[in-house]
């Protein structure tokens, strides 16, 4: 019954009829309607916990049927979701495209790569723009030398897919914070992790701070924490965290701009060899929150460990370009550190903006310290050249060479150049996390002017449910929420809407879009037709209202526009357009 009201509304809404009048006429019409449809039936999976996702497939559901598609929705748990992705057995399957500052070219290179649903999903992709080709296409983009060039030729990829009907796009997801108003100043970040709560000032209260910060998994987890905190390696490690701690050769600002970091400036030329040379001069008078002196002795043992060769495949950090497109480094002075590219690769600069793993860790954090040895002391994790039974050695063999990970000397001591400084973890008698404190590093080049009311400590919080974090917001025992899935998107919209005297909602840019994959291999879907039909019969506009409160934009594309070389506008747009839908799949007339 709510079903078939929600499909009444949807027709008065389509034709600006007065819903009151033409009611009881419009109950008969409806039916007829659908029956004049090409019938379908969608196989739509969706990833079992994860609520906004659910809730947006139910209005999908509701939209489709009044152009008569049946979506059988199966909700999986990760690992029978991530099969059904990989075995491309969908029709329809949400993804979001990386957050800054990966797009586009790192989410694409996940179209040829098997655990994503694009994977399968273009696989059906008719000439001349095949899968195959796609791939091609990146490869080449990413090799182009100036910006037009670029430009163009991912305006050629973008519109091949959009020609295509690939995806329907959803919303443009803007990572929140909410923050209580004995605090200022807060300016968001340019990319998913990346909060720079260097930027509060405090207005009242104490100089500490409480925060809850989105985690990879949303809620900040007790059994995890900020994981173990060194640079190199990935999870359980989270971003933010390691984000503060340790810096890179450069950072990312806005609107994608590569903004100087422990790299004052750099200059680029071409190589003799086909590729070229990017002269970093590093910052000078720089030290590690230890005392050790930052230099390009300290530059190129970070670059000696993480990139030796056996670290280089996909199983490490062949995820991503750069690896495979350096060719060598060097110091050539105390302060000037080179590195050579086998070929153009215009994302160098942007990859090394990443915050994993090529940040850089005070010498003394490696096993070894200033002349540790990459092959046989290796800053990878431990436990990762290690037979997880016996605890045995289990080295890492490539190409003739025998790589062990030694981990970090020391996991108490922790140390970057970065604007905080790990303190402590605080657990609970059961070993859970309850606190992680940070302090902030005065003699970080951009480190707060001390005669401002800058934030000297932060203590990092773990709640066990949205709900909690909600009133420790309420009754002020929190300060500050940072970061997505801390809070549900409606109570952020309660925080902006009834608790605007309190608290202050800052939104980042929107930053990476929330998609519908087609699978173009299989039946319904294979056909362009039906996805034309599914993309214009689903409004977007309506679900973002009650599902997204709001807080998220329309998505009219694949990527967000402010993506760098995205911001193509193509026609038509893949809008909402309920009569365009009806056209497409229910040709007669009524
Ligand atoms: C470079 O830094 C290392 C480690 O902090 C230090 O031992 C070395 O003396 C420094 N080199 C120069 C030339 O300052």
């Amino acid at each position: 019954m709510v079903v078939y009201a929600k499909l009444v509304t949807g027709l008065a809404f389509a034709f600006g009829w007065a819903l009151a009048t033409l009611t009881p006429l419009l109950e008969t019409k409806a039916e007829d309607d659908v029956a004049l449809c090409k019938k379908m039936e969608l196989d739509f999976i969706v990833l079992e916990g994860d609520a906004t996702s659910k809730a947006i497939e139910d209005d999908i559901v509701s939209d489709l049927k009044k152009v008569g598609i049946t979506v059988n929705t199966r909700l999986l748990n990760k690992t029978l979701f991530n099969e059904a992705m990989v075995d491309g057995d969908f029709n329809m399957a949400f993804s979001e495209t990386w957050g800054a500052p990966y797009d586009p070219h790192a989410y694409a290179a996940s179209w040829a790569t098997p655990d994503e649903a694009y994977y399968a999903a273009l696989k059906g992709l008719p000439p001349p723009f095949t899968q195959e080709v796609l791939k091609q296409k990146v490869t080449e983009a990413l090799r182009k030398e100036s910006e037009v060039e670029r430009e163009d030729a991912w305006t050629e990829i973008l519109t091949a897919m959009h020609k295509q009907a690939t995806e329907l796009p959803i919303s443009s997801k803007r990572i929140p914070a909410v923050i209580n108003k004995r605090l200022t100043g807060y300016t968001p970040g340019h990319q998913q992790f990346d909060y720079p709560v260097h930027t509060l000032r405090v207005l009242s209260g104490p100089r500490s701070i409480t925060v809850a910060p989105g985690a990879q998994s949303g809620l900040f987890s007790n059994a995890t924490g900020v994981g173990r905190l060194d640079a190199h390696t990935y999870r359980p490690n989270e971003f933010f965290a390691n984000n503060w701690v340790y810096d890179g050769l450069v950072e990312y600002g806005r609107g994608g701009a590569i903004i100087p970091s422990l790299a004052a400036s750099w200059t680029i030329m071409d190589s003799p060899g086909g590729g070229q040379n990017y002269t970093f001069n590093l910052r000078k008078n720089v030290t590690f929150h230890d005392g050790a002196d930052w230099n390009c002795t300290v530059a190129k043992l970070n670059f000696d460990h993480v990139l030796i060769p056996p670290l280089r495949t996909g199983d490490w950090h062949g995820w991503y370009g750069l690896p495979e497109a350096i060719e060598g480094w060097n110091c050539t002075d105390d302060y000037t550190f080179v590195v050579t590219t086998k070929d153009n690769y215009y994302p160098f600069l942007q990859e090394l903006s990443f915050i994993r793993p090529l940040r850089m860790m005070s010498p003394n954090m490696f096993v070894g310290g200033l002349e540790s040895d990459p092959l046989t002391q290796n800053s990878c994790h431990k436990g990762s050249t290690l037979n997880e039974t016996d605890g045995s050695p289990k080295p890492i063999e490539h190409d003739g060479m025998t790589l062990m990970c030694a981990g970090i000397a020391d996991p108490d001591g922790i140390s970057g150049t970065g604007r905080w400084k790990y303190d402590k973890t605080i657990k609970d008698g059961e070993g859970k996390v309850q606190k992680v404190h940070f302090t902030v590093n005065l003699d970080h080049w951009d480190a707060p002017s001390t005669s401002s009311q800058y934030v000297n400590e932060l203590v990092l919080v773990t709640y066990p449910t949205h709900e909690a974090v909600k009133a420790a917001l309420l009754d002020n025992s929190l300060d500050a929420v940072i970061g997505a899935g801390v809070l549900t998107e409606k109570d952020v919209a309660v925080f902006k809407r009834e608790h605007a005297d309190n608290f202050a909602v800052p939104l980042t840019e929107p930053m990476q879009n929330r998609i519908v994959v087609l699978n173009t291999a299989k039946a319904p879907t294979n056909e362009l037709q039906t996805r034309k039909v599914i993309i214009h019969a689903v409004d977007k506009d309506t679900i973002i209202k009650k599902e997204l409160a709001g807080l998220a934009a329309p998505a009219e594309s694949l990527f967000p526009k402010d993506a760098p070389y995205s911001g193509a506008h193509l026609t038509p747009r893949p809008d909402y357009d309920y009569e365009k839908a009806r056209l497409l799949n229910c040709p007669e007339p009524w």
